[in-house]
């Protein structure tokens, strides 16, 4: 069962409160997976496979991400609107004291419907008085939620959005980010970032970083030093840890060769490595769905990320880069096709949450113990798929986009 997250776009970490928000649709739609494997099981307690493999999954997400939401709020969220100083903000400390006691209840409750569930996979069957208790206990935990998301969106984070300021809703989304070890963390040492990948020593000789002797000061104060745009840095210190061609120099290039290499490249190797990856998630998800935390869930979320990449690269090719390689004269048409630009970037945008959400259930893609080699490959594939999805995307909003963009808008 796929979580629906509704129809918009996922946020990014650009819009923390967003990605928390995105968060409480992933809480709501698991819980609801866990009361229908109990909805689903009759009076001899007896678990059904479809019941195991939705459990496991959902399981998997309370245990290992939704924890991550928690401390999202408790460290980075309300530390903040404490700190605000707005009197507006006042008025809410005991609504946050409440959030947070809510948070230590559904931890327990969370803590004893894992070790009831879990018990109850090894064994296969669960004792009627046992299975009333996880409905008690999972009936609560949907009480607790209602209202405590309620309270949290309609007025917590409504608040938030207003007294924190944009930097620093900026900063909140990069330690959120970090909690997830998503990307490149920015508060590490040149040198160090420049020792994991070397690659990324061209990047910070372009823009006059030194890595080496003075290379203890963190990224991020490297570029306040300097006067750089964090955001840009790490796109292509990301791209170049892709081994790609994103920081390329295409000034002397036209939107033609540009298109040409986009397709012949990162298309071409995606068309390739897509099928494949569906292959060896579905084979991975089939024969250790049972056993090994995550590969379900991963299936089907990785199944939805495939159809809007597959969907986007097909719109790209067939109707949006005939158009930029000879730019439409009438007035409506560019029009058009400047709203086209928009709806792929906004697909990108889904592809990425895609992602996010693919390192949340699959543990930031580290190999677990015992992983077969079909698991192991499916790991590394979607590592190699996404960081050439990266440098792709830089391409074409780094370089492509807005300078037809500018085209269409300027003649
Ligand atoms: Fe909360
Ligand atoms: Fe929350």
């Amino acid at each position: 069962m796929l979580i629906q997250l509704n129809s918009k776009p996922l946020a990014d970490f650009d819009d923390p409160i967003g990605v928390l928000e995105d968060c409480h649709r992933r809480i709501e739609g698991f819980l609801e997976q866990l009361i229908t494997v109990t909805d689903m099981t009759d009076e001899t307690g007896t678990l059904t496979e479809p019941a195991a493999l939705t459990m496991i999954g959902a399981l998997r997400y309370f245990k290992n991400a939704a924890p991550k939401h928690v401390l999202d709020e408790e460290e980075t969220l309300f530390p903040r609107l404490r700190a605000s100083g707005d009197p507006r903000v006042k008025e809410t400390f005991t609504q946050i004291e409440r959030l947070e006691a809510e948070h230590a209840r559904t931890d327990e409750l969370h803590a004893s419907v894992d070790a009831t569930m879990r018990s109850w996979m090894d064994t296969g069957v669960l004792a009627a008085a046992d299975l009333a208790e996880l409905r008690r206990q999972l009936e609560e935990l949907r009480e607790i939620y209602t209202a405590h998301i309620k309270v949290e969106e309609q007025h917590v984070f409504t608040l938030a959005r207003d007294v924190i300021g944009a930097d620093e809703q900026l900063e909140m989304g990069r330690e959120m980010q970090a909690r997830r070890r998503i990307g490149i963390d920015t508060t590490r040492p040149l040198s160090a970032l420049v020792t994991e990948v070397p690659a990324r020593a061209r990047v910070f000789d372009e823009l006059g970083l030194g890595y080496c002797c003075s290379g203890t000061t963190s990224l991020e104060d490297a570029c306040t030093e300097k006067g750089l745009e964090l955001a840009d840095v790490v796109r292509k210190l990301t791209a170049a840890g892709a081994g790609s061609a994103a920081t390329r120099d295409w000034s002397d290039s036209s939107v033609p060769e540009i298109v040409d290499y986009i397709v012949t490249t990162h298309h071409a190797k995606l068309r390739e490595v897509l099928p494949h990856a569906m292959f060896l998630a579905s084979t991975v998800a089939r024969v250790h769905g049972a056993r090994k935390e995550g590969v379900v869930e991963a299936h089907l979320s990785f199944a939805k990320t495939a159809t809007v990449l597959e969907q986007r690269t097909d719109t790209l090719e067939q109707d949006v880069f005939p158009k930029l390689v000879e730019l439409p004269s009438d007035e409506a048409a560019r029009a058009e096709l400047l709203e086209s630009l928009d709806r792929m970037v906004q697909a990108q945008d889904s592809v990425n949450a895609g992602f996010v959400q693919l390192h949340e259930i699959l543990d930031d893609f580290i190999v677990p113990e015992g992983a077969c080699t079909k698991h192991r490959t499916m790991l590394a594939t979607y590592e190699r798929m996404e960081a050439d999805l990266q440098a792709c995307a830089q391409i074409e909003n780094d370089v492509l986009f807005p300078r037809v963009r500018e085209q269409l808008t300027s003649s």
